[in-house]
């Protein structure tokens, strides 16, 4: 059954119906397969129907992005969008089995091979200096979609997402952190305020040179990290700054982009804890920001992506 691609298999819960009946109508049972092909959202969308039908089909995702094949497809979540809350209706459930092909990547449009990218830059900023020299030495070949390096960064970069699932000790994320989302509080706000113009990963390379600038200014990175930080993402072809980054809500009031630290908890409930950089591979969990701070690290996006 073709769904359509991108956010709108997420957006509209008549898809999720249509996949649901389908499932009934062939009375597939617990002990059937739902194979789904495709990118991260629509893997989310069918993984929601796999998930809550009969309680549970066998689930065998075949990612077909960067993104979907380094992080999202390896994951144990699943979620579709509803009253304008991103994965507000969604369940956590482990695929029976993930099936990477590398083909999928050599068809993908350029901007999507690059977005996908930046999860591999954050999980190697959080736990995985040598993952990070190595993605700076393999840049070029990167920004070339050399099949090797494209092969080893994304391998690498599963491999990291699914040892915090499997070891970190909180895998359906009971607790109040979500020690995989480095710049991701930002990243999400980003998305929803340019209406989903920018990509999840281009958001989120945002997110993380953002709050990668921030970690200096609050005095846990060394001066002189974030800007290796934001030449990598640079060099990959990410854009640091967007319009979005400096809209105020009312027109003059706040930064919108600080709601996002407010839906960042309430997703999870608890304690605000957003993971920050301590160093290259070290990730480090605060629980409050300094909005003064944000915008100043924001002011310095917007400095370097004025400056020639
Ligand atoms: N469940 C999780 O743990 C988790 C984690 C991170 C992100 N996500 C979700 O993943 C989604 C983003 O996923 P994505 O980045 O894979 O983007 P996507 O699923 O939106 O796909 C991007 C576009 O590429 C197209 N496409 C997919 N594969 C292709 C191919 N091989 N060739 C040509 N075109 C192709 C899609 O149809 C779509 O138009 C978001 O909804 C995000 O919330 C989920
Ligand atoms: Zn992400």
């Amino acid at each position: 059954m073709p769904v359509p691609g991108g956010e709108v298999v997420k957006n509209d819960l008549h898809f999720v119906e249509r996949m649901q009946r389908l499932v009934f109508d062939h009375r597939l049972d617990r002990h059937s397969f739902v194979i789904a092909v495709g990118g991260g959202a629509m893997l989310d969308a069918v993984g929601l129907v796999a998930a809550t039908s009969h309680r549970g089909l066998r689930l065998i995702r075949v990612p077909t992005t960067v993104l979907a094949q380094n992080d999202s497809g390896v994951g144990v979540k699943n979620a579709v969008n509803l009253y304008e809350v991103k994965n507000f209706c969604g369940t956590f459930a482990p695929p029976f089995a993930v099936l990477n092909d590398a083909d999928f990547i050599a068809m993908l449009p350029p901007r999507e091979r690059i977005a996908g990218m930046a999860e591999a830059v954050k999980v190697a900023l959080i736990r995985d200096a040598d993952f990070f020299l190595w993605l700076e030495r393999h840049a070029d070949d990167l920004v070339l979609s050399e099949p090797a390096a494209m092969a080893w960064m994304i391998r690498r970069c599963a491999e990291l997402h699914m040892r915090q699932i499997a070891q970190g000790g909180d895998p359906f994320e009971t607790g109040s952190a979500r020690p995989l989302d480095f710049g991701h509080w930002a990243a999400h706000k980003l998305e929803a305020l340019t209406r989903h113009h920018l990509r999840h990963g281009e958001a989120v390379a945002i997110g993380i040179a953002l709050d990668a600038r921030y970690s200096v200014l609050a005095g846990l990175l060394a001066p002189g990290e974030e800007l290796r930080i934001a030449a990598l993402l640079e060099h990959l072809g990410f854009r640091l700054y967007h319009p979005a980054l400096t809209q105020r809500q009312g027109g003059d009031g706040p930064l919108a982009v600080l709601a996002g630290l407010r839906e960042f908890r309430e997703h999870l409930g608890g304690e605000l804890t957003v993971t920050l950089l301590a160093g290259i591979g070290r990730g480090i969990e605060v629980h409050a920001m300094d909005e003064a701070l944000v915008a100043a690290a924001i002011a310095w996006l917007q400095d370097r992506s004025a400056a020639p």
